[in-house]
């Protein structure tokens, strides 16, 4: 039986995503054959289909892409337990895949969906919220009564940082343009600076505990938000590395996300529980996805966009 993808044969502009109809897979040895209700986009799927990540994270071509995938599971791989057909699941997937109409997965890396969402809006929740999750509460270790500047709040993980910050009983500055603000004020932003009005740095009154940073940096920018972090500190970047002066006292990282089930299942808990919001903005086909990267590549994308196939 045939299913529509959508892949890549060649590294280059939108352009080289491909719709293809291929086989419908078969699960091996402890996965699931999802089918797919939705995907999420996420800008770094742009970075991958240009080839720029290939020094750090190499992909053999032909790809298929969507590392999100929200969906219900349509045959269970062979010894594969914990599963039954039907089953609504969400994930992350190592390999990518999910722009399709169904995908193996491995059964180690999906969670049970969110029950009182929708799957094609659930899809937009593995990739940014485990990012979100790791950078505010592993690394950025936000707590209660401190002061968190998200800078780039209006983003997919933007959405997520925002909340799970305010979840953990922080007062949220965050950044954000106009198209964004009443969204990040819904968030529970406690205040929101215009980062198109003038340097985010000089809308600052007082330093800040931690700055939570989302967004590519010059480094005159970077320099000047790591300076309005007060000694003993933090600075947690998924974007641009943001280093403080050495005499500081204010401990910086870059981190990259990686999987975590427990992380996703306490995701997934606090959606089901109203506690966070998914920010999705648009709702796109398939066929849209190359549509969908140069929109992105234009910063003409706000929040999370979910991939219907
Ligand atoms: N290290 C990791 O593990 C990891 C994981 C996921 C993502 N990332 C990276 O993290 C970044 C954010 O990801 P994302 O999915 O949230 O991206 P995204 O959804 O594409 O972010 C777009 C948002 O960025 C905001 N923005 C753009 N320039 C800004 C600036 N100078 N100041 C403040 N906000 C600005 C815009 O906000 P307005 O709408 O307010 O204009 C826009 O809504 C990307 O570069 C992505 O590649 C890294």
């Amino acid at each position: 039986m045939k299913m529509k993808t959508a892949r890549i044969h060649a590294f280059g502009d939108a352009s080289v995503i491909r719709y293809d109809d291929v086989p419908r897979p078969r699960p091996c040895s402890g996965e699931v054959l999802v089918r797919v209700a939705a995907t999420s986009f996420n800008p770094t799927e742009a970075a991958l289909r240009a080839g720029l990540l290939q020094a750090f994270l190499p992909v053999d071509l032909s790809f298929t892409l969507g590392w999100d995938v929200a969906g219900t599971v349509a045959e269970i791989g062979p010894g594969t337990e914990g599963f039954t057909v039907g089953d609504r699941v969400v994930g992350r997937l190592e390999g990518a895949g999910a722009a399709a109409d169904y995908v193996r997965a491995p059964g180690a890396l999906l969670v049970p969906a969110p029950a009182f969402v929708p799957l094609t809006r659930a899809a937009a929740l593995p990739v940014a919220g485990l990012t979100a999750w790791q950078e505010v509460f592993e690394h950025g270790k936000v707590v209660a009564g401190q002061r968190v500047l998200v800078n780039g709040a209006g983003g997919g993980v933007g959405g997520f940082v925002t909340q799970l910050a305010k979840h953990a009983g922080a007062e949220v500055i965050a950044t954000a343009g106009a198209r964004s603000d009443q969204a990040v004020r819904r968030h529970g932003a406690d205040h929101v600076i215009d980062y198109t009005a003038g340097p985010v740095a000089d809308a600052l009154d007082d330093p800040v505990d931690t700055l939570l940073n989302l967004v590519p940096l010059t480094s005159r920018d970077a320099a000047a938000l790591a300076a309005a972090v007060r000694p003993g500190g933090r600075i947690v970047s998924i974007a641009t590395p943001v280093e403080p002066p050495a005499d500081a006292g204010v401990r910086a990282m870059h981190m990259v996300a990686r999987n975590d089930v427990a992380h996703l299942t306490a995701l997934v808990e606090l959606v089901d529980a109203g506690t966070v919001a998914l920010d999705i903005s648009a709702s796109h086909p398939l066929t849209d996805l190359a549509d969908v990267h140069r929109l992105s590549e234009a910063g003409r994308i706000r929040g999370k966009v979910v991939i219907i196939p």
